[in-house]
């Protein structure tokens, strides 16, 4: 536990690096809480009525960037959910006015990972645009190198996940105190 606040009250919001397991297990959490289960990117890609990597490649990051922080925006501020289960894409937190928005609207979870087992987890995986990379374990220890302190700010709970499953995770989880 990171710091004090009502556990499970609220919106439940996972954040991590692309392969920690936010969407598995924020479905299965959903699931066993009876909750309501987002993700962020599928929202997006259903939105646009594109692929993520579709949208990186014709209109570029930026855009990307542009499209969470206004889904996350209207979620927690405009037209604010409640008790949902909110799995959110990889580089949603590196926004700051995102880690705001997230730190507002509920519970900030973050599974936290090794790069090598972040690597293993995200295989050889082609829909992630970011991991385009001929030797993805360095950019993936690059990008943690700036991105873990960013989540670790974000986050009122870390769990470190390397040595758990998705199952386990959630148990862990539904057992936390709050
Ligand atoms: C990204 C993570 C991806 C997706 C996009 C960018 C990132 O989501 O939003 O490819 O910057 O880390 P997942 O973390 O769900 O893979």
């Amino acid at each position: 536990m990171m710091k004090e606040k009502d556990a499970l009250d609220g919106n439940i919001c996972l954040i991590g690096y692309m392969g920690s397991g936010k969407s598995t297990v924020g479905r299965m959490l959903a699931g066993k809480l009876d909750r309501e289960f987002m993700d962020t990117d599928d929202l997006i890609t259903e939105n646009e009525g594109r692929s993520i990597p579709e949208i990186f490649r014709d209109s570029g990051e930026p855009y990307f960037r542009g499209l969470e922080y206004g889904l996350l925006k209207r979620l927690a501020d405009e037209e604010p959910v409640k008790g949902i289960v909110l799995a959110t894409g990889g580089g949603i937190p590196v926004d700051e006015r995102n880690r705001a928005l997230l730190k507002k609207t509920g519970t900030v979870i973050y599974l936290r990972s090794s790069a090598e087992s972040l690597c293993e987890r995200v295989g050889n995986d082609t829909n992630r645009p970011l991991l385009n990379a001929p030797d993805r374990l360095k950019k993936i220890r690059e990008m943690l190198k700036y991105r873990g302190p960013l989540y670790e700010e974000c986050a009122d709970i870390i769990i470190d996940t390397d040595e758990m499953s998705a199952e386990e995770t959630v148990d862990y989880i539904l057992k936390l105190p709050g």
